[in-house]
């Protein structure tokens, strides 16, 4: 495994790739690698020949006041852990290399980026997709890796890729859980242990709602006072949102008919946790 920290080098690693007729995948990280992103990087091993991890932890989605300094950064075991799963580069680049100094070109999909995460982060975005559009550039890949557990900033990524003629395929992979469904994060080491018990409720609310709407439940506002209840018996859960909107447009739903994305936002002390289902 290469590790490449410049966009010369991680360049000519990808070029000598292709010139292979390799398939390359491209998995987009902050690193702190968990289970969550073995599995992206997993599926990219099973369908490319050759598999780059960008690790790099975005300082332009960080909004003022959120966690980017203490962002966590375990370079070491996150190599090993990209070692083990059969990486061939990864590309760790400093804010200098990916940004200069001074970034003046910016990305950003209008309207889907200003519900749900967008109206709480303002900027953040912005961010992930002139980050995304930046590594999509510098890692001419066939297919990138996202999870489903962020589910907004797959579809914002999938609109830019789409409205920019990037040719690029984007793969989302499910969201991979703890045994008591909480989706796996790296905002999760932040939790004390009463905490990390507590946030179970999120993913409760998330089941209650998939049953509630299988038996047939249509109306978006008692669904979504079912699933505050279930989150509120936590004291300390502050809900940030509890939103029903439709699967591909993000726009709110007032009556269910067609597939929903169902997503929450609940900060839990130190750590903002999100979580959604599609049904
Ligand atoms: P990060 O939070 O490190 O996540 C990297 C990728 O892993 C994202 O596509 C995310 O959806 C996926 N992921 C995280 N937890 C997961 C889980 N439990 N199951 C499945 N996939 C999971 O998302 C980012 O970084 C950044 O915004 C990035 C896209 C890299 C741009 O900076």
């Amino acid at each position: 495994m290469e590790v490449a920290e410049t966009i010369e080098s991680v360049r000519s690693l990808v070029k000598a790739a292709r010139s292979k007729g390799s398939k390359i995948g491209l998995v987009p990280t902050m690193g702190a690698l968990h289970v969550g992103h073995v599995s992206l990087i997993e599926a990219a091993a099973k369908d490319c020949d050759f598999v780059v991890v960008s690790i790099f932890v975005n300082p332009t989605q960080f909004c003022p006041g959120e966690d980017l300094e203490n962002y966590p950064r375990p370079l070491e075991k996150d190599l090993e852990i990209c070692e083990k799963a059969g990486v061939d580069v990864v590309f760790n680049p400093s804010p200098e290399v990916m940004y200069g100094a001074e970034n003046l070109t910016w990305v950003t999909v209008e309207k889907l980026s200003e519900g749900l995460c967008g109206a709480f982060r303002p900027g953040h975005f912005r961010g992930v997709t002139t980050v995304c559009a930046k590594l999509f550039n510098i890692v001419p890949a066939d297919v990138a890796y996202l999870g489903q557990k962020d589910a907004q900033q797959a579809i914002v990524i999938k609109r830019m890729v789409a409205d920019l003629n990037i040719p690029l395929e984007i793969a989302v992979c499910p969201t991979v859980r703890e045994e008591d469904g909480l989706a796996v994060s790296s905002r999760n080491k932040y939790l004390s242990a009463q905490q990390r018990k507590d946030a179970a409720v999120i993913y409760k609310s998330l089941q209650k709602c998939k049953k509630m709407i299988e038996e047939g439940a249509t109306n978006a506002k008692e669904i979504s006072a079912g699933m505050r209840r279930i989150i509120q018996q936590v004291p300390s859960a502050e809900i940030e949102y509890v939103s029903i909107v439709d699967a591909d447009t993000l726009e709110k739903v007032d009556s269910i008919k067609d597939k929903v994305l169902v997503a929450v936002a609940v900060k839990l002390g130190p750590a903002r946790l999100i979580d959604n289902v599609i049904v």
